[in-house]
Order: C-alpha cells, then sequence, then structure tokens
C-alpha cells in the first residue's frame, strides 16, 4: 500500500483524498492545512477520519507517508518541498506557479536521494496533449495567442499551463513568435500579458473548471487547439498515475508528458 498524505485539503486536495482512499494500492493517511483548519480531523467519502496537521514536519511524523500530493498555493508550496527532502517523502505538486529556483531544489535533492517526485502544471492529459501537439504547429506558424479561461477563485494569472504551452511553443520555433503590437491602445493591457512573442489572455468567470484555447496564424489560415476541463475529476487519472510513479523513479519528472511518454 502506498501511504499517501495531502497538503492542502481545498477543492483539489479534497477531491485527491477520496480518489486515493478509492485506490486499491493507496491508502489516505493524513491531511496538511496550513492556513489552519476549523476542524482537526477530515472526514473522506468513505467514512474514514483522518487528522488534519497545520505544518508538514508534524503530519510527517505522525502519519509517516511514502507521498505527499500538494494543491496550495506557491508561496506555501517551497517550505513543503525543503521538510519532504528532510523526512523522504517524495512529493506530487499540483500548485500552480511555483518557481523555477524551488524545482531546480527539487531536482537536486530527488537526485541525492534517489528518490521520486512529479511536478505537473496541468494534470489533465487533453491538455498535456494540447501542448504537445502546439509545439508540432509552432513549427509551422509565426504567430500565434492564447486564451485562457478559469473560475473566478484562481488567484493567480496567467494560468501556468498558459506559461508553459507559450514556453514550450518557443522552445520548439527557436525564436519568438510575431505579434501585432498596436500604436494606438485605447485600453491599457488590450493586448494581455505576453511570453515570447505569444500574447495570453486570463478570462476569470464563474462556470469555468480550466479551459485553454491555443490559435496560431498564418496565411490565409487558422489554427485552434482547445481544451476543457469540465471538473476536477479531470486532474485525477494523471494524480494517481503521478503516485504510482514516484515509487518507481529515482528522480524528479516535471510534467504529466514525462509519465506518459510525451516528455
Ligand atoms: N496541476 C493541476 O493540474 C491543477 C489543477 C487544478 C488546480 N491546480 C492548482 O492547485 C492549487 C489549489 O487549487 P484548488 O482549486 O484546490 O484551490 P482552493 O482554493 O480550493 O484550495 C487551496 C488550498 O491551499 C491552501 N492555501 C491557500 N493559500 C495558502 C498559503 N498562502 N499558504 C498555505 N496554504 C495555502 C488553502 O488553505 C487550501 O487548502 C492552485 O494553485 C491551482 O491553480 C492545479
Amino acid at each position: 500500500m502506498i501511504r499517501v498524505a495531502v497538503s492542502g485539503a481545498g477543492q483539489m486536495g479534497r477531491l485527491v483524498l477520496d480518489t486515493v482512499e478509492a485506490q486499491a494500492d493507496m491508502q489516505a493517511v493524513g491531511v496538511l492545512e496550513p492556513m489552519g483548519a476549523a476542524d482537526p480531523e477530515h472526514r473522506l467519502t468513505s467514512g474514514t477520519v483522518l487528522g488534519v496537521h497545520a505544518d508538514p514536519g508534524t503530519l510527517f511524523e505522525v502519519a509517516r507517508p511514502d507521498v505527499v500530493v500538494d494543491f496550495t498555493n506557491a508561496a506555501f508550496t517551497p517550505a513543503l518541498v525543503d521538510a519532504a527532502l528532510e523526512h523522504g517523502v517524495r512529493l506530487v505538486i499540483g500548485t500552480s506557479g511555483v518557481g523555477a529556483e524551488v524545482i531546480e531544489r527539487l531536482r537536486r535533492g530527488c537526485a541525492e536521494a534517489g528518490r521520486g517526485s512529479v511536478y505537473a502544471a496541468n494534470f489533465a492529459i487533453g491538455s498535456v496533449l494540447q501542448m504537445y501537439m502546439a509545439t508540432i504547429a509552432a513549427r509551422y506558424f509565426d504567430s500565434a495567442e492564447i486564451i485562457e479561461l478559469h473560475h473566478d477563485r484562481k488567484v493567480d494569472s496567467p494560468s501556468g499551463t498558459s506559461l508553459a504551452t507559450a514556453r514550450l511553443m518557443r522552445d520548439a520555433r527557436g525564436s519568438d513568435f510575431v505579434t501585432n503590437t498596436p500604436s494606438l491602445e485605447h485600453l491599457e493591457g488590450a493586448r494581455g500579458a505576453s511570453w515570447g512573442g505569444v500574447p495570453i489572455h486570463s478570462v476569470r468567470l464563474p462556470g469555468f473548471v480550466a479551459s485553454q484555447e491555443v490559435i496560431f496564424g498564418g496565411t490565409g489560415q487558422t489554427l485552434t487547439l482547445r481544451h476543457d476541463s469540465t471538473g476536477r475529476d479531470s486532474f485525477m487519472p494523471g494524480v494517481v498515475l503521478a503516485i504510482r510513479e514516484v515509487m518507481q523513479r529515482d528522480h524528479l519528472v516535471v510534467g504529466l508528458e514525462g509519465l506518459v511518454g510525451l516528455g
């Protein structure tokens, strides 16, 4: 049995706990709620009751997880990475916007200890396929824009997935995309943010979960790649795969693509 703790008892964290508990080879063993929980216990849909801790060290000592799954906030994840490395706990991180230096620290720590971990900006396989296809199209189109659409409680903009997509597209092309820069801007920011010549537009509205459109423009044609996560359950197969894989691997894997043969 893989012993799994979850960091962050928000919408993703709660779903991960119930998903883990439903797997024959996994057991949910504890919850970390760094912001402090109203209740010291968390009841799973199965009825199992888990202790809720505010501090990673206490969670690791009391619950003794093999793996900790993190869906919190980029301001907190670095502290969890340090504590997990110190306690020999493998990490599966889904939190958006975690800094490159933190990922590098995790990469070094995993390599030194010979332990697996996964960081993925998006655990939905359709999104990973969209990014992969975008890297192919990037070689044939000079201009592209991204529209990412998320629920109105999302704290960061643009999404980690849109930044990762723009980075992969720019890397595949080898140079910045060609973009229209308005000589007359009636409203500041009308062309969105930009990375590698790819304007990124962030929509935040109730009703969306996570969607992304990558639009390529060329002579007399456009190509649109669109992915929609219509529910948070779209991320669960990827999270479950990552939990199993970190037990087998001896290094950090960045991106779900590295686990499904697209890396
Ligand atoms: N990688 C993916 O596929 C994927 C999918 C969905 C969401 N996400 C990301 O996962 C994270 C959580 O998403 P959610 O929808 O569950 O959000 P949520 O708001 O429902 O839950 C956030 C959790 O993080 C905790 N938290 C918030 N700020 C914190 C801080 N400063 N320090 C410590 N803990 C803090 C909250 O207490 C809560 O437990 C976000 O970063 C989101 O963008 C990633």
